[in-house]
Protein backbone atom coordinates (compact mmCIF):
# COMPACT_ATOMS: atom_id res chain seq x y z
CA UNK A 1 0.00 0.00 0.00
CA UNK A 2 1.43 3.35 -0.73
CA UNK A 3 -1.25 5.69 0.70
CA UNK A 4 -3.66 5.00 3.76
CA UNK A 5 -7.13 7.20 3.20
CA UNK A 6 -8.19 6.86 7.01
CA UNK A 7 -11.49 8.25 8.27
CA UNK A 8 -10.96 9.92 11.72
CA UNK A 9 -14.19 9.86 13.79
CA UNK A 10 -15.77 11.75 16.64
CA UNK A 11 -12.85 14.35 15.86
CA UNK A 12 -12.68 17.63 17.82
CA UNK A 13 -10.32 20.65 16.70
CA UNK A 14 -7.97 20.18 19.01
CA UNK A 15 -7.54 16.92 17.71
CA UNK A 16 -7.36 18.42 14.31
CA UNK A 17 -4.51 20.33 15.72
CA UNK A 18 -2.68 18.00 16.97
CA UNK A 19 -2.84 15.26 13.76
CA UNK A 20 -2.23 18.01 11.48
CA UNK A 21 0.94 18.78 13.01
CA UNK A 22 2.30 15.00 13.00
CA UNK A 23 1.08 14.98 9.39
CA UNK A 24 3.03 17.95 8.03
CA UNK A 25 5.33 16.74 5.28
CA UNK A 26 3.40 13.41 5.05
CA UNK A 27 1.67 12.01 2.28
CA UNK A 28 1.83 8.53 3.17
CA UNK A 29 -1.80 8.90 4.95
CA UNK A 30 -4.41 10.82 3.80
CA UNK A 31 -6.35 11.80 6.78
CA UNK A 32 -10.45 12.71 6.73
CA UNK A 33 -12.07 14.03 10.20
CA UNK A 34 -16.03 13.08 11.21
CA UNK A 35 -17.31 15.58 13.94
CA UNK A 36 -19.80 12.03 14.08
CA UNK A 37 -18.99 9.73 16.37
CA UNK A 38 -18.45 5.92 14.77
CA UNK A 39 -21.99 3.35 15.29
CA UNK A 40 -23.92 1.46 12.72
CA UNK A 41 -25.70 4.44 11.66
CA UNK A 42 -22.96 6.18 10.68
CA UNK A 43 -20.13 3.32 9.32
CA UNK A 44 -21.48 4.07 5.71
CA UNK A 45 -19.00 6.96 6.11
CA UNK A 46 -16.10 4.29 6.05
CA UNK A 47 -16.79 3.47 2.03
CA UNK A 48 -14.07 4.30 0.04
CA UNK A 49 -11.23 4.57 3.27
CA UNK A 50 -8.17 2.00 4.15
CA UNK A 51 -8.79 2.17 7.97
CA UNK A 52 -10.73 4.07 10.94
CA UNK A 53 -9.27 6.16 13.68
CA UNK A 54 -11.70 5.95 17.11
CA UNK A 55 -11.93 7.12 20.54
CA UNK A 56 -13.35 6.22 23.44
CA UNK A 57 -17.55 5.85 22.93
CA UNK A 58 -17.15 4.86 19.37
CA UNK A 59 -19.12 2.06 18.68
CA UNK A 60 -16.54 -1.04 17.41
CA UNK A 61 -19.35 -4.05 17.94
CA UNK A 62 -19.75 -6.87 15.80
CA UNK A 63 -22.14 -5.36 13.91
CA UNK A 64 -20.44 -2.06 13.15
CA UNK A 65 -17.12 -4.44 11.97
CA UNK A 66 -19.08 -6.46 9.83
CA UNK A 67 -20.24 -3.17 8.10
CA UNK A 68 -16.66 -1.90 8.29
CA UNK A 69 -15.38 -5.28 6.72
CA UNK A 70 -17.88 -5.28 4.01
CA UNK A 71 -16.36 -1.39 3.35
CA UNK A 72 -12.94 -2.57 2.42
CA UNK A 73 -11.45 -1.48 6.40
CA UNK A 74 -8.57 -3.20 6.79
CA UNK A 75 -7.09 -1.55 10.12
CA UNK A 76 -8.77 -0.08 13.15
CA UNK A 77 -6.43 2.56 15.03
CA UNK A 78 -7.47 3.35 18.49
CA UNK A 79 -6.47 6.48 19.59
CA UNK A 80 -6.91 5.60 23.31
CA UNK A 81 -5.21 2.95 25.43
CA UNK A 82 -8.88 1.15 26.89
CA UNK A 83 -10.24 -1.08 23.74
CA UNK A 84 -12.79 -2.36 26.15
CA UNK A 85 -15.52 -0.95 22.84
CA UNK A 86 -13.55 -3.26 19.98
CA UNK A 87 -14.97 -6.80 19.63
CA UNK A 88 -11.97 -7.84 18.95
CA UNK A 89 -13.06 -11.85 17.83
CA UNK A 90 -15.28 -9.82 15.51
CA UNK A 91 -12.12 -7.66 13.93
CA UNK A 92 -10.07 -10.86 13.94
CA UNK A 93 -12.51 -13.22 11.93
CA UNK A 94 -12.62 -10.59 9.44
CA UNK A 95 -8.47 -10.23 9.30
CA UNK A 96 -8.87 -6.65 10.41
CA UNK A 97 -6.19 -5.21 12.58
CA UNK A 98 -6.72 -3.12 16.15
CA UNK A 99 -3.75 -1.26 17.23
CA UNK A 100 -4.06 1.15 20.25
CA UNK A 101 -1.95 3.91 21.80
CA UNK A 102 -0.68 1.94 24.83
CA UNK A 103 1.06 4.79 26.69
CA UNK A 104 0.32 8.27 25.61
CA UNK A 105 1.12 10.01 29.13
CA UNK A 106 0.51 8.37 32.27
CA UNK A 107 1.07 11.10 34.07
CA UNK A 108 -1.59 12.96 32.51
CA UNK A 109 -4.42 10.68 34.06
CA UNK A 110 -2.42 10.32 37.55
CA UNK A 111 -2.39 14.44 38.13
CA UNK A 112 -6.28 14.64 37.11
CA UNK A 113 -6.95 12.01 39.63
CA UNK A 114 -4.94 14.17 41.90
CA UNK A 115 -7.06 17.12 41.18
CA UNK A 116 -10.15 15.43 41.68
CA UNK A 117 -9.39 14.20 44.79
CA UNK A 118 -7.34 17.42 46.15
CA UNK A 119 -10.68 19.51 45.17
CA UNK A 120 -13.36 17.15 46.90
CA UNK A 121 -11.04 17.01 49.65
CA UNK A 122 -9.91 20.55 50.40
CA UNK A 123 -13.11 22.21 48.20
CA UNK A 124 -11.49 24.75 46.02
CA UNK A 125 -14.07 24.57 43.63
CA UNK A 126 -16.67 25.77 46.37
CA UNK A 127 -13.76 28.66 47.92
CA UNK A 128 -13.61 29.88 43.98
CA UNK A 129 -17.10 30.91 44.33
CA UNK A 130 -17.49 32.08 47.80
CA UNK A 131 -14.63 34.53 47.08
CA UNK A 132 -16.32 36.19 44.31
CA UNK A 133 -18.89 36.88 46.05
CA UNK A 134 -17.34 38.27 48.87
CA UNK A 135 -17.97 35.12 51.23
CA UNK A 136 -15.19 34.28 53.17
CA UNK A 137 -16.79 31.89 55.67
CA UNK A 138 -15.09 28.90 56.08
CA UNK A 139 -17.66 26.73 57.39
CA UNK A 140 -18.44 23.80 55.06
CA UNK A 141 -14.63 23.99 53.44
CA UNK A 142 -12.99 21.46 56.27
CA UNK A 143 -10.86 18.89 54.29
CA UNK A 144 -8.10 16.24 55.56
CA UNK A 145 -4.39 15.48 55.25
CA UNK A 146 -3.42 13.17 52.65
CA UNK A 147 0.11 12.61 54.88
CA UNK A 148 -0.41 9.40 56.82
CA UNK A 149 -3.92 8.57 54.82
CA UNK A 150 -4.00 5.09 53.59
CA UNK A 151 -5.18 5.66 49.71
CA UNK A 152 -6.01 1.65 47.72
CA UNK A 153 -5.20 1.86 44.61
CA UNK A 154 -6.58 -0.85 42.58
CA UNK A 155 -4.60 -1.85 39.28
CA UNK A 156 -1.08 -0.40 39.10
CA UNK A 157 -0.24 -0.49 36.26
CA UNK A 158 1.28 2.89 34.09
CA UNK A 159 -1.72 5.42 35.02
CA UNK A 160 -1.88 3.22 38.61
CA UNK A 161 1.93 3.66 39.18
CA UNK A 162 2.29 6.98 38.14
CA UNK A 163 -0.13 7.86 41.00
CA UNK A 164 1.45 5.90 43.61
CA UNK A 165 4.83 7.71 42.61
CA UNK A 166 2.72 11.01 43.51
CA UNK A 167 0.97 9.40 46.38
CA UNK A 168 4.19 8.69 48.07
CA UNK A 169 5.14 12.37 47.51
CA UNK A 170 1.83 13.24 49.75
CA UNK A 171 3.19 11.20 52.55
CA UNK A 172 0.36 8.86 52.11
CA UNK A 173 0.51 4.83 53.10
CA UNK A 174 -0.56 3.46 49.78
CA UNK A 175 -2.01 0.13 49.40
CA UNK A 176 -1.63 -1.53 45.92
CA UNK A 177 -4.30 -4.31 44.64
CA UNK A 178 -3.19 -6.15 41.13
CA UNK A 179 -3.17 -9.75 40.07
CA UNK A 180 0.10 -8.73 38.25
CA UNK A 181 1.94 -5.93 40.31
CA UNK A 182 5.44 -6.87 41.90
CA UNK A 183 6.90 -5.68 44.97
CA UNK A 184 7.20 -1.30 44.70
CA UNK A 185 7.01 1.41 47.19
CA UNK A 186 3.99 0.28 48.08
CA UNK A 187 2.03 -2.82 50.08
CA UNK A 188 0.63 -5.07 47.84
CA UNK A 189 -3.09 -6.48 49.33
CA UNK A 190 -5.85 -8.34 48.08
CA UNK A 191 -8.90 -6.67 47.18
CA UNK A 192 -10.81 -6.92 50.16
CA UNK A 193 -8.00 -5.86 52.36
CA UNK A 194 -7.50 -2.63 49.95
CA UNK A 195 -11.68 -1.88 50.94
CA UNK A 196 -11.88 -2.45 54.08
CA UNK A 197 -8.31 -0.53 54.83
CA UNK A 198 -8.58 2.50 52.63
CA UNK A 199 -9.29 6.32 53.21
CA UNK A 200 -9.34 6.61 49.43
CA UNK A 201 -9.85 4.40 47.10
CA UNK A 202 -8.81 4.87 43.03
CA UNK A 203 -9.48 2.77 39.92
CA UNK A 204 -6.60 1.75 37.53
CA UNK A 205 -7.89 -1.40 36.18
CA UNK A 206 -8.89 -2.00 32.69
CA UNK A 207 -12.88 -2.62 31.67
CA UNK A 208 -13.12 -6.27 31.27
CA UNK A 209 -15.88 -9.08 32.10
CA UNK A 210 -14.48 -9.40 35.40
CA UNK A 211 -13.88 -5.85 36.50
CA UNK A 212 -17.56 -5.16 35.26
CA UNK A 213 -19.21 -3.39 38.58
CA UNK A 214 -16.05 -4.20 40.43
CA UNK A 215 -17.68 -1.04 43.06
CA UNK A 216 -20.81 -2.81 43.58
CA UNK A 217 -23.15 -2.43 46.74
CA UNK A 218 -21.44 -5.70 48.18
CA UNK A 219 -17.83 -3.62 48.05
CA UNK A 220 -19.55 -0.49 49.31
CA UNK A 221 -20.65 -2.50 52.25
CA UNK A 222 -16.71 -3.49 52.79
CA UNK A 223 -15.41 0.18 53.04
CA UNK A 224 -14.80 2.85 55.70
CA UNK A 225 -17.43 5.14 56.60
CA UNK A 226 -16.91 8.09 54.64
CA UNK A 227 -14.52 6.95 52.50
CA UNK A 228 -13.01 8.44 48.65
CA UNK A 229 -13.88 6.97 45.63
CA UNK A 230 -11.96 8.43 42.17
CA UNK A 231 -12.59 6.46 38.83
CA UNK A 232 -10.69 8.17 36.07
CA UNK A 233 -10.41 4.69 34.70
CA UNK A 234 -13.85 3.01 32.89
CA UNK A 235 -17.46 3.76 33.56
CA UNK A 236 -18.46 0.72 34.13
CA UNK A 237 -16.05 -0.63 36.49
CA UNK A 238 -18.59 1.62 39.09
CA UNK A 239 -22.07 0.91 39.34
CA UNK A 240 -23.72 4.15 39.70
CA UNK A 241 -27.30 3.41 41.43
CA UNK A 242 -24.83 1.77 44.30
CA UNK A 243 -23.04 4.66 44.05
CA UNK A 244 -26.47 6.95 45.17
CA UNK A 245 -27.30 4.22 47.77
CA UNK A 246 -23.72 5.01 49.46
CA UNK A 247 -23.80 8.41 48.84
CA UNK A 248 -27.20 8.98 50.47
CA UNK A 249 -26.16 6.61 53.53
CA UNK A 250 -23.07 8.17 53.98
CA UNK A 251 -21.09 5.08 53.34
CA UNK A 252 -19.67 7.27 50.40
CA UNK A 253 -17.95 10.43 51.74
CA UNK A 254 -16.48 11.86 48.63
CA UNK A 255 -16.88 10.62 44.43
CA UNK A 256 -15.25 11.65 41.82
CA UNK A 257 -15.93 10.56 38.59
CA UNK A 258 -14.01 11.07 35.04
CA UNK A 259 -15.73 8.14 33.42
CA UNK A 260 -19.38 7.67 33.41
CA UNK A 261 -21.07 4.01 32.54
CA UNK A 262 -23.01 6.00 29.62
CA UNK A 263 -21.32 8.43 29.00
CA UNK A 264 -21.00 7.58 25.34
CA UNK A 265 -24.75 9.31 25.54
CA UNK A 266 -23.30 12.66 26.95
CA UNK A 267 -19.96 13.44 27.06
CA UNK A 268 -17.53 15.40 24.75
CA UNK A 269 -20.19 17.91 23.47
CA UNK A 270 -22.05 20.64 25.05
CA UNK A 271 -25.56 19.83 25.54
CA UNK A 272 -26.77 22.93 27.55
CA UNK A 273 -29.80 23.35 24.92
CA UNK A 274 -30.87 19.62 25.84
CA UNK A 275 -32.99 18.27 28.54
CA UNK A 276 -31.10 15.79 30.35
CA UNK A 277 -32.90 12.44 30.02
CA UNK A 278 -30.33 10.21 32.58
CA UNK A 279 -31.51 10.59 35.76
CA UNK A 280 -28.96 8.28 37.23
CA UNK A 281 -26.33 11.03 36.27
CA UNK A 282 -28.55 13.86 37.51
CA UNK A 283 -28.87 12.79 40.57
CA UNK A 284 -25.13 12.00 41.05
CA UNK A 285 -24.67 15.75 40.35
CA UNK A 286 -26.64 16.54 42.61
CA UNK A 287 -24.88 15.42 46.12
CA UNK A 288 -22.73 18.54 46.97
CA UNK A 289 -19.55 15.98 47.26
CA UNK A 290 -19.47 14.79 44.63
CA UNK A 291 -17.31 15.90 41.26
CA UNK A 292 -17.85 14.86 37.78
CA UNK A 293 -15.67 15.91 34.83
CA UNK A 294 -16.20 14.24 31.08
CA UNK A 295 -13.31 12.00 30.85
CA UNK A 296 -10.50 14.82 30.50
CA UNK A 297 -7.89 12.49 32.16
CA UNK A 298 -5.52 12.52 29.20
CA UNK A 299 -6.04 16.36 27.80
CA UNK A 300 -3.22 17.52 28.42
CA UNK A 301 -0.88 18.96 25.50
CA UNK A 302 1.58 16.59 25.56
CA UNK A 303 -0.54 13.41 26.02
CA UNK A 304 -2.64 15.18 22.66
CA UNK A 305 0.63 15.18 20.83
CA UNK A 306 2.01 11.65 21.76
CA UNK A 307 -1.46 10.32 21.04
CA UNK A 308 -1.32 11.40 17.38
CA UNK A 309 1.96 10.49 16.88
CA UNK A 310 1.41 7.28 18.22
CA UNK A 311 -1.61 6.82 16.20
CA UNK A 312 0.29 7.83 13.14
CA UNK A 313 3.34 5.53 13.58
CA UNK A 314 0.69 2.88 14.05
CA UNK A 315 -0.68 3.92 10.67
CA UNK A 316 2.23 4.14 8.88
CA UNK A 317 3.69 0.40 10.20
CA UNK A 318 0.21 -1.08 8.71
CA UNK A 319 0.73 1.20 5.62
CA UNK A 320 4.26 -0.30 5.66
CA UNK A 321 3.58 -3.71 6.06
CA UNK A 322 5.48 -3.86 9.00
CA UNK A 323 5.49 -5.45 12.41
CA UNK A 324 2.47 -4.03 14.58
CA UNK A 325 4.14 -2.60 17.50
CA UNK A 326 0.87 -1.55 19.56
CA UNK A 327 -1.30 -4.18 18.18
CA UNK A 328 -4.05 -6.01 20.51
CA UNK A 329 -5.50 -9.09 19.66
P1 LIG B 1 -2.26 -0.74 32.16
O1 LIG B 1 -2.63 -1.87 31.26
O2 LIG B 1 -0.87 -0.21 32.15
O3 LIG B 1 -2.60 -1.14 33.67
C1 LIG B 1 -3.75 -1.78 34.07
C2 LIG B 1 -3.40 -2.61 35.32
O4 LIG B 1 -4.60 -3.16 35.84
C3 LIG B 1 -2.46 -3.78 35.00
O5 LIG B 1 -1.32 -3.70 35.84
C4 LIG B 1 -3.31 -5.01 35.32
O6 LIG B 1 -2.54 -6.07 35.87
C5 LIG B 1 -4.29 -4.45 36.34
N1 LIG B 1 -5.49 -5.24 36.49
C6 LIG B 1 -6.18 -5.97 35.57
N2 LIG B 1 -7.25 -6.54 36.13
C7 LIG B 1 -7.26 -6.16 37.44
C8 LIG B 1 -8.13 -6.43 38.52
N3 LIG B 1 -9.20 -7.20 38.38
N4 LIG B 1 -7.84 -5.87 39.72
C9 LIG B 1 -6.74 -5.09 39.88
N5 LIG B 1 -5.88 -4.81 38.88
C10 LIG B 1 -6.15 -5.34 37.68
O7 LIG B 1 -3.30 0.42 31.85
P2 LIG B 1 -3.14 1.99 32.13
O8 LIG B 1 -2.49 2.64 30.99
O9 LIG B 1 -2.60 2.20 33.49
O10 LIG B 1 -4.69 2.44 32.08
C11 LIG B 1 -5.63 2.00 33.04
C12 LIG B 1 -7.01 2.35 32.57
O11 LIG B 1 -7.16 3.78 32.59
C13 LIG B 1 -7.29 1.96 31.11
O12 LIG B 1 -7.80 0.67 31.02
C14 LIG B 1 -8.30 2.97 30.68
O13 LIG B 1 -9.57 2.40 30.84
C15 LIG B 1 -8.14 4.14 31.65
N6 LIG B 1 -7.73 5.39 31.02
C16 LIG B 1 -8.47 6.53 31.27
C17 LIG B 1 -8.12 7.75 30.71
C18 LIG B 1 -8.87 9.02 31.01
O14 LIG B 1 -8.73 10.00 30.26
N7 LIG B 1 -9.67 9.09 32.07
C19 LIG B 1 -6.98 7.84 29.78
C20 LIG B 1 -6.25 6.59 29.64
C21 LIG B 1 -6.64 5.43 30.21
Amino acid sequence: MTQLTMALFSSQKYEQTSFDACLKNQTDIKLTHFEQSLDAQTAILCQGFDAVCVFVNDVVDKTVIEQLAHYGIKCILLRCAGFNNVDLAAANAHNIKVCRVPAYSPEAVAEHCIALMLTLNRKTHKAYNRIREDNFDLNGLLGFNLFKKTIGVIGCGKIGLALVNILNGFGANVLVCDPYATEGNYTLCDIDTLLTQSDAISLHCPLNESTHHLIDETAFSKMKTGVMLINTSRGALVDSKACISALKSKKLGYLGLDVYEQESELFFKDRRDEIMQDDIFSRLVSFPNVLVTGHQGFFTKEALAEIAQTTIDNALEFTHNKPLSNEVK
